[in-house]
């Protein structure tokens, strides 16, 4: 039997520079699981906590040093003896060690990082690949990647307000062929940005932070580099956007600073229907702030069959806020992010309940990322069809991209690329 012999963590840096863990485990025979837990920027307000030291003398507050020690100490004792390969029963042994809902006393960066680094030991003792492990012998299905390739919002200081604009190959035929289109286009908005003069500064997720005069312009650059690189846009290559509006809410009402307008939940929402009536965008995540269960309701219902609504900084990873999603029928898709939850089991429960209801699930990054590929294997083990990791530059963004490619290649034939049918927007949600 796999039995955890000892747990490691260290405090390295993540891509912003910022401290982060990274977490060993060691079973008695020898074989070892490394992770380590990436750091958001623009947080849902019900995120779980990530435990920061707030220690001004150190990384300006910033240092995770009492997580480290809650990994060498605690978990460690506790964890030393136990078998490896009962993720639920580990997951849920972090739970009862932590004792809050939000993990705000071990720190979900903490128990992240051990959740993944056991699954990753398990898998390694199996000899199996982590998407196996996770997933079980149907893993197969490469997700399409979406490509973030201009940041603003929390991501880029000076930038737009709306924080994502990513550009998904649909239309390629595999996945390594979607990252072909990627790149290629990302490398030709780079030429288009530079002609109009609008510099080359790069944000959080390695996207371009153009100096443009109104927000919908980069929707016009995007297709504009789409057409030039030789794709057609709307069928070879979408859009998707993530304004994470939790950023431009002011009271009631949500500012676009850059198109000097002032709206209501109900305008905003006539706002982005202009985009979609303009620009081919099939997934639009956290268009309204994360309070506004009613807007986004409103927004599922008039708009849910004609676009992806993404649940994001609103569901935070989170079963019980994904269970209200179903019964409020708000969104058609769960975005999935292992550290806003702090758990593996978790991760794969949210999952599993949004699926389970019709939502679609797009796995995905964080601002602040390590070179961590957990989450690549993730995607391929819900047979989800989505992932976003970022542009396709930046060694922490195509550690994901690259893991997948290697995935593609272990799987062979029987890898099967999701492409356009991984985007199924509905309004039938069964909340059974
Ligand atoms: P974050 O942003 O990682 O900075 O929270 C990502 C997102 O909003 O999707
Ligand atoms: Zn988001």
């Amino acid at each position: 039997m796999p039995l955890i012999e000892s747990l490691h963590a260290r405090e390295i840096l993540d891509s912003r520079g910022n401290p982060t863990l990274e977490v060993k485990v060691t079973l008695s025979g020898g074989v070892t699981g490394i992770a380590s837990c990436p750091s958001g920027a623009s947080t849902g307000t019900f995120e779980a906590r990530e435990l920061r030291d707030d220690d001004a003398s150190r990384y300006r507050g910033k240092g995770v040093l009492h997580a480290v020690a809650n990994v060498n100490g605690r978990l460690a004792a506790s964890l030393h003896g136990q078998r490896v390969d009962n993720q639920r029963e580990l997951d849920a042994l972090l739970n009862f060690l932590d004792g809050t809902p939000t993990k705000a006393h071990l720190g979900a960066n903490a128990t992240l990082a051990v959740s993944l680094a056991c699954a990753r030991a398990a898998a390694q003792y199996h000899h199996i690949p982590l998407y196996l492990y996770l997933g079980g012998s149907n893993a197969h299905v490469l997700p399409v990647p979406m490509f973030n390739v201009v940041n603003g919002g929390a991501h880029a200081k000076g930038g737009t307000d709306v924080q994502e604009y990513k550009i998904i190959p649909i239309g390629a035929p595999t996945f390594s062929e979607a990252l072909r289109y990627g790149s290629e286009i990302y490398h030709v908005l780079g030429d288009v940005l530079i002609s109009r003069g609008y510099g080359s500064s790069i944000g959080d997720e390695g996207g371009y932070v153009p100096g443009v005069t109104s927000n919908e312009e980069v929707l016009t650059l995007l297709m504009e580099a789409i057409e030039l690189a030789g794709y057609a846009a709307g069928t070879d290559v979408a859009i998707g956007v993530d304004p994470a509006a939790n950023a431009f809410r002011h009271g009631e009402e949500y500012l676009l600073r850059l198109d000097s307008q002032t709206l209501s939940s109900e305008e905003l929402i006539s706002y982005w229907t202009g985009w979609l009536d303009r620009y081919p965008i099939i997934s639009l995540e956290d268009p309204l702030a994360d309070d506004d269960w009613a807007g986004f309701a409103s927004m599922t219902k008039s708009l849910g069959d004609r676009v992806q609504i993404v649940g994001d900084d609103l569901f935070v990873t989170n079963p019980a806020f994904i269970r209200r999603g179903i019964e409020e029928k708000c969104c058609n898709c769960a975005l999935i992010k292992p550290n806003q939850i702090g758990t593996m089991t978790e991760t794969l429960d949210a999952a599993a309940i949004a699926l389970h209801a019709g939502y679609a699930c797009m796995v995905s990054h964080r601002s602040g990322e390590t070179l961590d590929t957990g989450i690549a294997d993730l995607a391929v083990a819900l047979n989800c069809g989505q992932i976003k990791a970022g542009s396709p530059i930046r060694g922490e963004r195509v550690a994901k991209y690259n893991r997948l490619l290697e995935i593609e290649h272990e799987l062979g034939e029987t890898a099967k690329y999701a492409g356009s049918s991984a985007f199924r927007p509905t309004t039938e949600i069964d909340a059974r």
